[in-house]
């Protein structure tokens, strides 16, 4: 199998030394780069910029992206050329209207107001592109209210073939208690079990999904 894997946080430069990120470590994403790997897959890791060790072998090819939009070139390039996509990433939902070109310095007057625009919608721009024999994999991260529905609810508008549903406190921990959804109407709960436990975990439902 072809294996593409977005994984890691988005960065939105505000000016040349600030950015708007997010907690995303990555962990998971390179856990399933390292799974797949192992099981004789062709894996591609679109990887944003995270703090976790990169010892991944040299045949994983990795392409590194830091804003929303590098993410999506790079997506964009690599779709047609996989099979599976497992869309991982922690992608901001808005950038800076305008990206200052010097320091943005101290206000003279208190306040400083940013005024965002929204970035595309990554995941679900490629519904158009993709092919019968493709599958897509997103994640949900939510509230813990209402976690099925709403993951269901975003599994439908971006009309992918199946969601992990996580919980908030996924982001940056070592462990995970997910809950897979799939188009076809399977709710199947994963348990709570390390990152490094659930990517094979994953992997497996994959291969079943495909
Ligand atoms: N995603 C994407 N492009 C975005 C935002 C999210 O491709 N601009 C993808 C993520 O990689 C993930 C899925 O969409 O696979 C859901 O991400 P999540 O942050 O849970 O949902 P949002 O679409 O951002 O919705 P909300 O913030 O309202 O929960």
């Amino acid at each position: 199998m072809r294996l593409l894997i977005t994984a890691g946080p988005t960065r939105e430069p505000i000016d040349p030394v600030r950015f708007i990120g997010n907690r995303s470590s990555g962990k998971l994403g390179l856990a399933l780069a390292q799974g797949a790997h192992d099981r004789g897959h062709d894996v591609h890791l679109l990887l944003g910029p995270v703090n976790s060790p990169i010892d991944l072998p040299a045949a994983v090819k990795i392409t590194r992206y830091e804003t929303t939009a590098e993410l999506q070139g790079a997506l964009h390039a690599a779709f047609a050329g996989c099979d599976t996509l497992v869309m991982a990433a922690a992608v901001a939902d808005y950038t800076p209207q305008t990206i200052h070109t010097g320091k943005l310095p101290r206000q003279a007057d208190g306040s400083l107001t940013l005024t965002l625009k929204p970035t595309p919608d990554v995941v679900a721009s490629l519904a158009p592109l993709k092919r019968a024999n493709q599958t897509v994999v997103a994640f949900a991260l939510e509230n813990p209210e209402n976690l099925i529905e709403r993951a269901t609810e975003k599994m439908r508008r971006k009309k992918v073939d199946a969601i992990v549903a996580n919980r908030l406190e996924t982001m940056d921990a070592d462990s995970i208690d997910p809950t897979l959804l799939t188009a076809d109407g399977q709710t199947i709960p994963a348990g709570p079990m390390a990152k490094t436990a659930f990517a094979d975990w994953l992997l497996d439902q994959i291969q079943t999904l495909g």
